[in-house]
């Protein structure tokens, strides 16, 4: 069933969704980052399914786009309230809720998976809406380490099939990284590339290599931290504060794998210690391991290195 927040009228027919712009899209997994990705794409005047597996999900995902909307409103809108209320709810308008994977692609063009990172629960997502959506829909995979040729391994249409890796707060972070695999067809990575500059977002291009460009990067560095800490070396306040101060980060490497989620980081490192065993940056961290034993996964669960509990 796929429920409407609202009706809007949108400048196009449903012929345009044959054509080479991409109107339409479906995002699978209403989670943080899909619920993002569903929000910047409905800003840009797309029109947006979330698919989710039950309607409690997708009410979260609504009410963190709600108030993410909220957020942009007022600072786009300062001093146009009106304006700003508007804003929002057209925007909530061109969000569509559903809880039926094969009913939500029937009109995309565009299809992103921001779901568990998991090949098999993957591969079974994809196997159901490659048999669903219309021939010209392309797909794109969120995933932050796993390969896009594998997980596109599965469908008839590796040419059509990418990565679009998004990053957190998704409403936020200008970066979007386009994976092209040596079967992604140059008229697919061209439409990933329009479509990201059409939702605000600066593109770059990366191969289909473990964590792309920013996660192989940076979840080593964030590892590094966390073995400064276990080996007593400094403090997690003075770590967080030297590369604030320091190096002039956002927020220190403490701080933000307590934002990205310590499960998150965990699986990555331990997915990439499984390929690479020889590499020490990827070797499992015992204060990460205890701390996720123990359900302290970061900002999401009200503790990890540091405490959220209001
Ligand atoms: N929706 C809308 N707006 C938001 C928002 C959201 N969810 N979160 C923050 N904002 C806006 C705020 O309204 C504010 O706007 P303003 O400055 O114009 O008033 C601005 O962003 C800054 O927010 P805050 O004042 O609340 O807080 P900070 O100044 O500390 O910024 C931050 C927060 C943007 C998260 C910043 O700390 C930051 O950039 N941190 C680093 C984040 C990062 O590295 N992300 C990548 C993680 S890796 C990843 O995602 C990949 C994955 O595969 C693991």
């Amino acid at each position: 069933m796929i429920m409407r927040f609202s009706i809007l009228k949108r400048g196009f027919s449903s012929s345009n969704a044959m054509s080479a712009a991409i109107n339409q899209v479906t995002v699978i997994g209403g989670g943080l980052m899909g619920s993002g990705i569903a929000q910047v794409a409905a800003q840009a005047g797309n029109t947006v399914t979330i698919c989710e597996v039950n309607d409690a999900a997708l009410q979260k995902a609504q009410s963190r786009i709600q108030s993410s909307l909220e957020r942009v409103a007022k600072k786009v809108y300062k001093d146009k309230a009106e304006d700003g209320k508007k804003f929002v709810s057209d925007t909530m308008g061109r969000v569509n809720l559903s809880t039926k994977v094969g009913e939500s692609v029937q009109k995309a063009d565009l299809v992103v998976e921001a779901i568990i990172e998991k090949m098999e629960v993957k591969h079974k997502l994809f196997k159901e809406i490659d048999g669903a959506a219309p021939a010209h829909t392309i797909f794109a995979s969120n995933t932050s380490s796993l390969s896009i040729k594998e997980i596109a391994s599965v469908t008839k249409r590796k040419d059509k099939f990418g990565g679009l890796h998004f990053f957190n707060p998704v409403p936020v972070m200008k970066l979007l990284e386009v994976i092209k695999t040596e079967d992604t067809s140059e008229d697919t990575y061209n439409k990933f590339l329009a479509w990201g500059k059409a939702i605000g977002k600066t593109t770059v291009t990366c191969k289909d290599t473990p964590g792309f460009v920013v996660n192989r990067l940076l979840v080593p560095y964030m590892a590094e931290a966390c073995r400064l800490l276990e080996r007593g070396d400094a403090s997690a306040r003075d770590i967080d504060t030297a590369m604030k101060l320091g190096a002039g980060y956002p927020m220190g490497p403490l701080e933000l794998a307590d934002y990205v989620g310590l499960d998150t980081t965990k699986y990555i490192l331990d997915g990439w210690n499984k390929q690479f065993p020889e590499n020490p940056l990827f070797a499992p961290i015992k204060i990460v391991d205890k701390l996720v034993a123990e359900g302290k996964l970061g900002v999401k669960s009200g503790e990890g290195f540091y405490s959220y509990k209001k």
